[in-house]
């Protein structure tokens, strides 16, 4: 296959990919908001078109836009989420039908472009890869919002794959000057460039923090104890009555326990579950199912993160041992591209691609273990670190300001590895994603790191 056909074939997966997700969904629901932090849905999928037109048709053909005005109502720093409802969107056949005449026009100048001039745009492809991967963010956007629809959006949840018994210790990462971001042209401008950085000795957690390792912790009195939380955890906390995970909600025990009949022992099984995971259970896609411990806590914010590792006697690691723990190779003093190397993702080495609907249990994918032996580092969960959100030494723009640069400095902290939902493509042990550390409807969990020169 040759690359133009290949780029044909990327896009149209892309859009089909978005297209699935949102079949199933009713007209009424697509078009509503479903939380003030996220758009509707049928806001991301219009704006995945109009950002196609942008870049592949706008920049590269210098030719005006379809419709002047959707320039506007999808332009994400015009219209806020929270406003996203009210405005006049496309409904979903009228979206379908723009994102038609795009793509028409898109694959037409791609037939004329030349893909060997100098125009880094047109590097590599560059700016076609980047119009895929942002289709392939918006999907995990969509799935976030999906969720919230909690029976609004039912898929069938696949069977999940077998773990196995696993030692839930830390890895030592030995103190040293290591490489960190990339070179190569393809990612974000943000992994860019490649430089060295210093880290003192530390270990860091085998697997993220699993769904029984933190329903222990709020047994403990977690979100009840002061000393555990920031100034602004804590009032978050208070302000908003959390107790546990987003999606998780007490069993209400055995005597209401629809699962079996209740037996005489009801009060005893009763104590039994209190601490453990099997007090809860969570919403999965419209799917009342149990918390299962094995697998890795995930819809926490980056406040409840650093308050468990605090109770953990731990700490969040930094982005850049994060980096260095699932990405260098100490044999060969490389940065590898994934965890295991780098062969591109499949199902034996990491639970990314969307269509599990949620985690894997730990010690489900030992052919993705780092060098340094981390696994699940990339898939799964998106991990939270103790980073905040700000340029690499040497940073600069490309090719547009509004990816990263209007982000660096705000309120932010770096989230790396990838979730389940994300599609392989946008999975690369460099890439860095953030968020408020108030949110907890992505698909985000934690590990946990100690030792080093971090407070
Ligand atoms: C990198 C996931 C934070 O969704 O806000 C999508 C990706 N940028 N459209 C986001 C993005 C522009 C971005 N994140
Ligand atoms: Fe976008």
């Amino acid at each position: 296959m040759d690359v133009k056909e290949r780029i044909a074939m990327d896009l149209e997966e892309a859009r089909r990919r978005t297209e699935t997700l949102l079949a199933p969904v009713d007209d009424a629901r697509l078009m509503a908001q479903q939380d003030r932090l996220m758009s509707p849905l049928v806001w991301d999928y219009a704006h995945a078109g109009v950002f196609e037109e942008l870049w592949l048709v706008q920049q590269l053909s210098g030719s005006a836009p379809i419709d002047e005005r959707l320039m506007h109502l999808y332009d994400a720093f015009e219209n806020p989420r929270a406003k996203r409802a009210e405005l006049a969107l496309l409904d979903r056949h009228q979206a379908m039908a723009y994102r038609d005449q795009v793509r028409n026009r898109v694959l037409s100048i791609l037939e004329e472009v030349d893909l060997e001039s100098d125009d880094p745009l047109l590097q590599r492809a560059f700016v076609y890869q980047m119009i895929v991967e942002h289709e392939h963010q918006h999907d995990e956007t969509i799935l976030a919002t999906l969720q919230l629809l909690q029976g609004g959006y039912r898929p069938a949840l696949p069977a999940t794959p077998p773990g196995r018994e696993v030692a839930r210790d830390a890895v030592r990462v030995p103190a040293g000057d290591y490489p960190a971001g990339t070179d190569d042209h393809a990612p974000y401008d943000n992994e860019h460039p490649r430089h060295p950085v210093r880290l003192a000795e530390f270990e860091i957690d085998r697997f993220p923090v699993t769904n029984g390792d933190y329903a222990a912790f709020i047994a403990d009195g977690g979100y009840r104890r002061r000393e555990l939380w920031s100034d602004a955890g804590w009032e978050f906390v208070q302000a908003e009555g959390l107790e546990a995970p987003k999606f998780w909600r007490r069993d209400a025990g055995p005597e209401t326990d629809h699962r079996g009949p209740a037996t005489g022992d009801a009060a005893v099984a009763g104590d039994r579950r209190a601490g453990t995971a099997a007090a809860w259970r969570v919403d999965r896609f419209g799917h009342d199912v149990e918390v299962r411990p094995d697998l890795p806590v995930m819809h926490v914010c980056w406040h409840e993160a650093e308050a468990y590792a605090r109770w953990a006697g731990k700490r969040l690691p930094t982005e850049f041992e994060w980096e260095v723990a699932a990405s260098f190779d100490p044999a060969t003093g490389a940065q590898r591209r994934y965890p295991w190397g780098d062969d591109p993702p499949d199902a034996t080495r990491c639970n990314l691609d969307q269509w599990l609907y949620g985690c894997a249990p730990v010690g489900a994918y030992p052919g993705g273990a780092s060098a340094f032996g981390c696994e699940q580092m990339v898939g799964d969960v998106w991990e939270w670190t103790s980073s905040d959100f700000l340029p690499y030494p040497g940073y600069r723009t490309f090719p547009y300001a509004e990816y990263s640069e209007v982000f660096f400095g705000g309120d932010y902290k770096v989230l790396r590895g990838a979730s389940w939902a994300a599609r392989p493509s946008v999975a690369r042990v460099t890439m860095r994603n953030w968020d408020h550390p108030i949110r907890r409807q992505i698909f985000a969990g934690f590990r946990l790191a100690s030792g080093g020169e971090v407070a």
